[in-house]
């Protein structure tokens, strides 16, 4: 008798663990740091969508925008120690994996979004993505935003006119030098505390995208946006190595559709956002828009450019040439 309950007892505990392993959905925690209502915040959301649609009860996903959950510089630290699994920081912010991403930093580098593509899905791009696992990161695909322009406390026509001036920037080397190339001061600081920075006058202005600009409202406390469309600020989708490997056959190409199908989809968003984002920050009358001649324009350009040289050694020359090469 005595047998027979420690039998029935020992089933009950094993059937009751497997219901357990077999109720436990996987958790894919995605931690970004914008607000939801840009190209980045709707991919994610997307993402979730189409894997909680798909792997019902299998797979669920937490999406943490705005760094509620981690901000620029902790979030990879956390995803190597297994406390969030996916997560699309902006290349500018990645060099401590390989510093060559940093090449998507040269100022005024790419001519469009299509140039961009380009080198992206072209042989380099695939190879600096491929390039990250190394340091135990699964590169799944690059996210577009769009081009920067550059706001301030006063307006911005010619590279003279931010001498001087304490420019916050993304943790890039690159970006440090694009602005002392203009005798500005660079400040790097996380995206968390940039409208602060900028309400508090602690900074006199910043470089982003139009989406990021109106989503944390930098327009309402930024008096003159020039439209200089000099850099680009796009992203890439990253995971552990260890996490990625670790999702079942059965499951993982399912996740891995759903997420390219997202980026697709948030690569069509950054299509159109931007410019939508552009005349709602116009139609609130909160900031003016400067608009640059051509020769406004190749000021800043000749002032920027000589920042491709001093890091051709660091970003190599071939790589370098491979990005001019997809303007066509
Ligand atoms: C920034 O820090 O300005 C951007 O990288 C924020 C983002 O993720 O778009």
């Amino acid at each position: 008798m005595k047998l027979l309950k420690t039998i029935a007892a020992s089933v009950s505990i094993t059937l009751a663990s497997v219901t357990s392993v077999l109720a436990a959905p996987i958790e894919i925690k995605f931690s970004h740091v914008v607000a939801e209502n840009t190209p980045k915040g709707k991919m994610a959301t997307k993402f979730k969508e189409l894997v909680e649609q798909r792997l019902s009860g299998k797979v669920v996903v937490k999406v943490f925008p705005n760094a509620q959950l981690f901000g620029d510089d902790k979030v990879l630290e956390a995803m190597l120690l297994g406390d969030v699994q996916l997560a699309a920081p902006a290349l500018s912010k990645i060099k401590k994996y390989n510093k060559q991403v940093q090449v998507f930093d040269l100022p005024f580098l790419f001519d469009d979004m299509a140039a961009i593509d380009r080198f992206q899905q072209g042989p380099e791009g695939k190879k600096l993505l491929k390039s990250l696992e190394k340091r135990g990161l699964v590169g799944l695909g690059y996210l577009h935003n769009g081009f920067k322009q550059l706001s301030a406390s006063s307006p911005l026509k010619t590279p003279a006119d931010a001498k001087g001036k304490k420019f916050r920037i993304m943790a890039s080397d690159v970006l440090v030098e694009q602005f002392r190339a203009v005798s500005a001061n660079p400040v790097k600081k996380p995206f968390a505390e940039v409208f602060t920075l900028l309400q508090t006058k602690a900074i006199d202005g910043q470089e982003n995208t139009w989406s990021n600009m109106y989503s944390k409202k930098f327009y309402e406390v930024q008096p003159y946006i020039t439209e200089s469309n000099h850099g680009v600020l796009d992203y890439v989708v990253l995971s552990s190595k260890e996490f990625w490997l670790s999702l079942p056959a059965d499951i993982r190409p399912t996740v891995e559709k759903a997420l390219q199908e997202a980026i697709v989809y948030g690569n069509q968003v950054a299509l159109t956002k931007g410019q939508e984002d552009k005349q709602a920050i116009i139609a609130s009358k909160r900031s003016q828009v400067v608009t640059l001649t051509p020769e406004e324009r190749q000021q800043w350009v000749d002032a920027m450019k000589p920042v491709w040289k001093k890091f051709e050694a660091e970003l190599g020359k071939d790589l370098i040439q491979a990005a001019i090469s997809a303007n066509q």
